[in-house]
């Protein structure tokens, strides 16, 4: 059987610049975050809702860190326009199957880069009648938000640089890569 190792930055060749954030820094934190989560929502019947695509690694390996039951639904957004993220307004891919009628919403999320997405996000689920909704990021650029947003749970504030892993693609690529990682300029065209 194949260790549970996945990929290290030699796999990558010469693609990668710096290895940010190891995988075993995540999985530390990943405890802490899922720690404070267990004691906040004691009581409480928790939903967790995961923002495709990126959120699937944070997804599962958080809520696997869970002692408590924790149904998790998913969303699929983009944003209008052009392609960038800049325009704040967000069009639904893939909508929840779930009410939220009275629930206690968690929206686990890879990374917060100008806050524009949940900052929408948090807005449309709150309107759905949920009785709370608050946000887990593993990562979050302070440098770079256009909007403020309350976090409560963040794993990681990074530089404002461009990084991949755990989730997060160029091009699709390097998503399932186990750490996070900024890319040579030379791959992405910088
Ligand atoms: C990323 C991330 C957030 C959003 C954050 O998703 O998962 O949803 O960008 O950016 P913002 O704070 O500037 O709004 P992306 O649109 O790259 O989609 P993906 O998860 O499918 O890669």
């Amino acid at each position: 059987m194949r260790e549970d190792k996945g990929m290290d930055a030699a796999d990558m060749g010469t693609d990668l610049q710096q290895v940010l954030i190891s995988r075993e820094e995540i999985e530390s934190r990943l405890d802490d975050m899922a720690e404070k989560i267990d004691a906040d929502y004691a009581g409480k019947d928790l939903l967790l809702v995961g923002v495709l695509k990126g959120a699937v690694y944070v997804m599962a390996d958080l809520s696997r860190r869970l002692r408590r039951s924790a149904p998790m639904d998913w969303m699929a957004v983009s944003s209008y326009g052009s392609g960038t993220k800049s325009s704040g307004v967000v069009r639904i891919l893939k909508d929840l199957d779930t009410d939220l009628t009275g629930r206690h919403v968690l929206i686990v999320e890879d990374i917060i880069d100008s806050g524009l997405t949940l900052s929408w996000l948090l807005g449309n689920l709150t309107s759905r009648g949920a009785a709370s909704v608050r946000i887990a990021t593993l990562l979050r650029k302070p440098e770079a938000v256009k909007v403020e947003v309350d976090v409560t749970y963040v794993g990681f504030d990074i530089p404002n640089e461009f990084v991949v892993g755990y989730g997060l693609d160029y091009a699709e690529s390097y998503r399932n890569l186990p750490f996070i990682a900024t890319l040579r300029p030379e791959v992405y065209g910088g």
